[in-house]
């Protein structure tokens, strides 16, 4: 029997294979999605304002972090089948006065200067070519008072054995993209390259996430 992975052409996705990949997800990632949402409230406590989910796939994240904190949360998704797919999962969910589906790319964010205040992109960093230009976008984006939180990571809660059957099929997955989940020095070389200067790596047994603040 063939091993299982997850989808992870995005470009090429189609409303079958979007479905596809939303199913993988929620059968294979939802302990890690909990976690890192924990991680969030124990981090920052009950998050309020305005929210954007950078590369927020089928808005399964989006949601949980809804239900968890107080934030009005733009989901952003640059795939058509899949940001349709995030669409009708919102409204599934009772959820369309709180998470606003938006289709547009990270590389030239479609917000105005200092409109969020908190700005998440959770296993999408791996996806992006141009890396620095993204940073730069989050932190144009970003308030003042706003926190960035960028990664990969599972979150601090997840057991033992939950994080060794996630990341392995994460690896096996993203093949060679999955490296950049394991190099906090790449990634930190390039923030500063977009000439970000107060952020800090938070590493953990469970991978680790950037937090940048301007
Ligand atoms: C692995 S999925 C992660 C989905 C979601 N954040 C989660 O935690 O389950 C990465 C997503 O980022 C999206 N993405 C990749 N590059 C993007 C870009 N430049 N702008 C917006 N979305 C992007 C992909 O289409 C895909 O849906």
């Amino acid at each position: 029997m063939p091993e299982k992975h997850v989808p992870a052409d995005y470009s090429e996705m189609d409303h079958l294979e979007a479905k596809r990949f939303d199913k993988m997800v929620r059968e294979n990632f939802m302990p890690a999605i909990i976690s890192t949402v924990k991680q969030l409230v124990e981090n920052y406590g009950v998050l309020e304002g305005v929210g954007i989910d950078i590369g927020c796939g089928t808005a399964i994240f989006a949601v949980e972090l809804c239900r968890h904190s107080k934030l009005r949360i733009y989901a952003l998704e640059k795939e058509k089948a899949i940001c349709q797919l995030a669409c009708s999962n919102i409204e599934n969910e009772g959820l369309k006065d709180r998470i606003i589906p938006v289709q547009g790319d990270a590389n030239e964010l479609p917000f105005g200067s200092e409109f969020a205040d908190f700005i998440i992109s959770r296993g999408a960093y791996h996806c992006w070519k141009d890396k620095v230009q993204v940073f730069k976008e989050i932190y144009r984006v970003l308030k003042g008072s706003g926190i960035g939180f960028v990664g990969g990571g599972f979150g601090r809660y997840v057991t033992e054995e939950e994080l060794n059957r996630m990341k392995s099929l994460r690896d096996r997955s993203l093949k060679e993209d999955a490296k950049a989940y394991s190099s906090p020095e790449t990634i930190s070389d390039v923030i500063s390259k977009a000439g970000i200067t107060n952020f800090r790596i938070l590493d953990d047994p469970a991978g680790f996430w950037v937090e940048i603040k301007k």
